[in-house]
């Protein structure tokens, strides 16, 4: 969600006349784009700060801004502690960014954090820099408020909002003619995604904009992150099944395995009924790979409710785990109500169980592929050899293969011969 705000943030800029550099000696502005979700991430935006000292010495005019989530969140603390800090933008005001460079440069400091209910930068076609030319992501919809007791997300981006249908399906499709083969549609909670389309008079859904999106072009890949499983719906899925060009790989976080500890979390499922969603997956997409978000030692957690996430991993046997510690962060539920009561060095050990059970199934899982052949999407060259592409295939997974006289863009078939808990190894067919 970062890097597609800055792309946003990039056009923004450069419709105006600047122009990003490469090399950040160069630069006269550098803006650091912020996330708040945990702690950690915060603790390196400090520390990339106190680096840059180093280069404003030797290069004293240049102004150092902060975006973002962490900007909406700190910025009294940020401009009182920082003070090489310049410039502070919340996730919404990235359109005052122009008029706020020519300010600062009378010496003032500025700071516009005001969140909307209705900014979705609809009409700002994003500079895809950094590139690989084939996969982009599009934000469908922006903030969230589910309100997950753990979570900052309510507080730095606000309240959800739609984008429009037919500006999305613009994009994907200016996407494609630009020789873009793969689009991830990006929002909180994209199940609900919600416009009414007047031109139609209709009411657009996920899974109807999902189609929408699929029709651009059957060349183009769609997939789309993250989906809550309380919203995930059989007419998503039946929609996926009907397209082939809509991936096969579901992102649904699970959080925890155990009831009481979701319903502390206010993730207003239970496991029952996660798993039925699971089933649900399978049988309308027999060969969909299955992601997740998982928390380690979240407040109270007992650890018959760390046994309960361990079997919940070993029921779904997912495909890819990002895998987290709690810390508590600021505003959120668990902060007013609830103890950060499980010693860190108890959270690090389950966090580890759930890494290496993750580790053992994803390789189990990708053995299980060895002998299969995919259709595979061509991305670049590999990142140990010259002599190798990668690419993935439509379940997320990465495979390498010999290059022969192959290019990035194009659609292989590629057997797999071999594999680790991470790649696919493969040969073309
Ligand atoms: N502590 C640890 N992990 C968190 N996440 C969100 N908030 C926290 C927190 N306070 C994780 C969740 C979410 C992912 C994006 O980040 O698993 O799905
Ligand atoms: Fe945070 Fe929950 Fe919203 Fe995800 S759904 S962004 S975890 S509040």
């Amino acid at each position: 969600m970062n890097f597609a705000d800055s792309e946003i943030v990039t056009s923004i800029l450069s419709r105006e006349g600047y122009e990003q550099v490469k090399d950040i000696n160069l630069g006269d502005y550098i803006l650091i784009n912020t996330c708040a979700i945990r702690d950690n991430a915060e603790q390196r935006i400090r520390k990339r700060l106190r680096e840059l000292r180093a280069l404003q010495r030797n290069r004293p005019w240049v102004k150092i801004g902060i975006l973002g989530c962490m900007a909406e969140r700190l910025k009294d603390q940020l401009m009182a502690e920082e003070d090489n800090v310049s410039f502070i933008v919340g996730p919404d005001a990235y359109r005052q960014l122009p008029s706020m460079l020519s300010r600062i440069q009378q010496g003032d400091r500025l700071a516009e954090t005001l969140l909307s209910d209705s900014e979705t930068y609809d009409d700002i076609v994003p500079v895809r820099y950094d590139s690989n030319g084939i996969t982009a992501y599009i934000s469908i919809m922006r903030g969230c408020q589910n309100y997950c007791a753990y979570c900052v997300v309510p507080y730095t981006r606000g309240r959800e909002r739609s984008r429009d249908a037919q500006s999305i399906v613009r994009e994907a499709t200016d996407l494609f003619d630009n020789g873009y083969r793969e689009v991830t549609l990006l929002g909180q909670n994209v199940n609900s995604y919600r416009w009414h389309d007047e031109t139609s008079n209709t009411e657009v859904g996920f899974p109807q904009l999902m189609e929408m999106v699929a029709k651009v072009n059957p060349l183009l890949r769609v997939r789309f992150a993250t989906s809550h499983p309380k919203d995930l719906s059989d007419d998503l899925l039946q929609v996926m099944a009907a397209y082939p060009n809509i991936c096969r790989c579901i992102h649904l976080p699970v959080q925890s395995g155990s009831a009481h500890m979701l319903k502390l979390m206010n993730r207003r499922y239970t496991p029952e009924w996660y798993l039925d969603r699971i089933d649900a997956i399978r049988r309308y997409l027999p060969d969909c790979s299955i992601t997740t978000d998982v928390i380690a030692g979240f407040c109270g957690e007992t650890e018959e409710d760390h046994q309960a996430t361990l079997d919940i991993f070993r029921r779904v046997r997912y495909d890819y785990a990002y895998m987290f510690k709690f810390s508590m962060r600021p505003n959120t539920y668990a902060e007013k109500h609830l103890q950060d009561d499980v010693p860190d060095d108890v959270k690090t050990r389950r966090l580890e169980e759930i890494i290496a059970l993750q580790g053992q199934i994803a390789l189990e899982n990708n053995q299980r592929e060895v002998g299969k052949t995919f259709e595979v999407l061509v991305e670049g060259v590999s990142h140990r050899s010259d002599q190798q592409l990668f690419g993935r295939n439509s379940q997320n997974k990465v495979i390498v293969f010999d290059r022969h006289d192959i290019v990035p863009g194009q659609y292989v078939n590629v057997r797999v011969t071999r594999c680790t808990a991470a790649t696919l190894i493969g040969e073309l067919i």
